[in-house]
């Protein structure tokens, strides 16, 4: 399984380079950083080897193709992520042809999914947070979409977007989820349990108790 850093903090990046195999950005996330996003994709490309996903702006199939095609020439490891829409779709179908990687994002739904295997997306991002945070359940449509794809044997393959917590992470890899996408404070929270921290005191306290040679 392949964990991806959703964020464009370079400092976040930086610290966990070591251990993801990629990193996804939104235009909000490229907000917080309060630069210009070609210096900070530059710059997180440098970083990172793995797909490093850049989102276009432009709504209209021709606009992203244009927008798609600048990201692309950043470098080599750019993913453009094109939204989960009809004109999207036609994007991302173009693309396709000139081997662009393409991540379609904001997806909600199996079919979506479906959609986007069939245009010949490379990734496809179900938002499974903000799927429950509206009452559905997002890995839900993760477990469909997933034999679905498997069924009609597409290469698109599954990022767990929108991922709220390590839970979210857990049932990702038991579902067998090819990638998941995940914040820097959930990303920290996977290291940790209290049953780890306290067995570390405890064996530091008694090891005070051995005789020093
Ligand atoms: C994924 O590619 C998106 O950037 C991200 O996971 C969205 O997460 P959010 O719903 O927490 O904004």
């Amino acid at each position: 399984m392949k964990l991806y850093l959703d964020t464009a903090n370079v400092a976040e990046i930086r610290e966990l380079s070591w251990l993801v195999d990629g990193v996804t950005t939104n235009p909000s996330l490229v907000a917080r950083e309060k630069r210009p996003f070609s210096e900070v994709l530059g710059e997180i490309c440098g970083i990172v080897r793995g797909p490093v996903s850049a989102e276009v702006v432009a709504l209209d199939r021709d606009g992203m193709i244009r927008e798609a095609r600048e990201l692309a020439r950043v470098a080599p490891n750019v993913v453009v992520k094109i939204p989960m829409t009809e004109a999207g779709m036609q994007a991302v179908q173009a693309l396709a042809r000139e081997e662009v990687h393409t991540n379609v994002t904001l997806v909600f739904s199996a079919n979506q999914a479906l959609l986007a295997a069939k245009c010949g997306a490379t990734y496809v991002s179900p938002f499974v947070g903000r799927i429950d945070d509206a009452g559905g359940d997002g890995m839900g449509v993760v477990a469909e979409i997933l034999p679905i794809y498997r069924h009609y044997g597409f290469p698109t393959e599954v990022i767990v977007a929108s991922v709220r917590h390590p839970g979210h992470v857990l049932q990702a890899a038991l579902l067998g989820a090819p990638i998941a996408t995940v914040p820097y404070e959930v990303l920290k929270k996977l290291f940790g349990h209290p049953l780890t921290e306290a067995g570390i005191a405890r064996f530091l306290k008694d090891w005070q108790k051995v005789p020093k040679a």
